[in-house]
């Protein structure tokens, strides 16, 4: 068990924490030889992004999560109604799969789209790519794994543009062109949006 001990939760909430971190553990175990790489996105939503992206990449095994139940059973739908066999979507919140990652599993490309943008001062704690969680990703990473990001909250851009800058494990990739198109829910709500991508690698190439 792993629980925030600044937040302490009632021992109903931690008895289903604790049931799906072990459907999860187990969900991922049982993946884990026939795909120790993954492409994996953070946040999937409704699964459009994803499903459509593994359908056209058909040698990458695509593993989508979000904490929402209600959203991961219609990504689930889409998975059903696509067939694909490289294609999965995982009830979890980011650190709990994070925490249950077999070692053998690692991150090849990481997507996140239109994360919550937590624009208050006093919620950026809540924000998905922040320092703590870039060094995370780097650890479960091969190396130049690719890390591609789409906000229409440019200053959630700018934010995360920081984090990497400061990161010893990524360097931004200025100039890699978006892999993959795809429209989201989020997407088609934006008035406009901005992306960036960046890479794991050595530190001493950083810059
Ligand atoms: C603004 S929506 C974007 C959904 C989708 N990517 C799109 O572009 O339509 C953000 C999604 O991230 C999920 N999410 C937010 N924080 C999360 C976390 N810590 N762990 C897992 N999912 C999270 C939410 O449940 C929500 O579905």
């Amino acid at each position: 068990m792993n629980h925030d001990t600044r937040h302490p939760i009632s021992s109903e909430a931690a008895e289903i924490l604790e049931n799906r971190r072990r459907e999860v553990t187990a969900t991922l175990g049982a993946l884990v030889e026939a795909h120790p790489m993954i492409t994996l996105e953070l946040g999937c939503g409704h699964g459009h992004f994803l499903t459509a992206y593994a359908s056209a990449h058909s040698g990458e095994f695509c593993l989508g999560i979000d904490r929402q139940g209600n959203r991961i059973t219609r990504s689930l739908r889409k998975q059903g109604h696509a067939g694909l066999p490289n294609l999965r979507f995982v009830r979890a919140e980011v650190r709990q799969f994070l925490d249950c990652l077999p070692e053998g599993m690692r991150l090849a490309r990481i997507f996140v789209l239109f994360p919550d943008p937590w624009p208050k001062r006093r919620h950026i704690k809540n924000r998905m790519l922040g320092p703590s969680m870039l060094a995370i990703l780097a650890q479960h990473a091969i190396p130049e794994a690719e890390l591609f990001l789409r906000t229409d909250d440019f200053d959630y851009l700018e934010w995360v543009e920081a984090n990497l800058s400061d990161s010893v494990e990524w360097r931004m990739h200025t100039g890699r062109v978006w892999p993959f198109e795809r429209e989201t829910v989020f997407q088609r709500k934006a008035r406009s949006y901005r992306s960036l991508s960046a890479v794991t690698g050595d530190p001493a190439r950083k810059g």
